[in-house]
């Protein structure tokens, strides 16, 4: 099969990290396919911030909790993991526009490159919660060094996979030709 497609059609969500660090230039190429994701007439809306420090991201998990609850499900059911799974890189996506869809493309991007070279990643959405509180909002967005008029779009973990997950199927009927 075409890599391109095989990559696609083999990744999955990965919530399970080793310890292992992503090497700076394999972390340099994913984000350069993150940057490489097309936007409306090529405005780049979307900015990056990288966190690799464990005591922040410990930190940042612990605001979540206590801001959004320690008990508030995730997207995928609750479990007690840390919001941003123990992973090593956490990604966050920022632009001035919340419902810009250019992070999807950039988060994709990032997954597939990611995949492609033996990396996990997991979108995280449910850090907005953080985000939606003036409190952790004004604090994160500080340490983030993102201006006040950003918006939080979305989360991504990034890291050395230590587990495989069962395949997520996908439903069927979303597919309709017309015509
Ligand atoms: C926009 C978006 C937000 C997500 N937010 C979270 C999240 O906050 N926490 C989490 O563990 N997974 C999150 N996920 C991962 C989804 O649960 C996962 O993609 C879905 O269950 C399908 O599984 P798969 O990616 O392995 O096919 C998110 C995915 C997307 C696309």
């Amino acid at each position: 099969m075409n890599p391109v497609i095989e990559n696609i059609l083999s990744r999955q969500t990965i919530r399970e990290y080793t310890d292992q660090q992503v090497p700076d230039d394999l972390l340099d190429v994913i984000l350069q396919c993150a940057i490489r994701a097309p936007s409306g007439r090529n405005t780049q809306p979307c900015h990056l911030r990288i966190l690799r420090n464990r005591e922040m991201l410990e930190e940042m998990n612990k605001d979540f909790k206590d801001i959004v609850g320690w008990d508030t499900p995730a997207y995928t059911g609750w479990d007690k993991r840390p919001v941003y799974h123990n992973a090593p890189v956490f990604i966050f996506i920022f632009a001035k526009d919340k419902s810009d869809m250019a992070a999807g493309l950039m988060a994709e991007n990032i997954a597939l490159a990611a995949h492609s070279s033996g990396l996990g990643s997991c979108m995280i959405g449910s850090l907005g919660g953080l985000f939606d509180n003036p409190d952790g909002k004004k604090k994160w967005m500080k340490i983030l060094d993102v201006p006040e008029d950003w918006c939080f779009l979305l989360g991504m973990t990034l890291g050395y996979p230590n587990e495989k997950p069962p395949f997520k199927d996908r439903e069927d009927g979303h597919i309709k030709f017309i015509g």
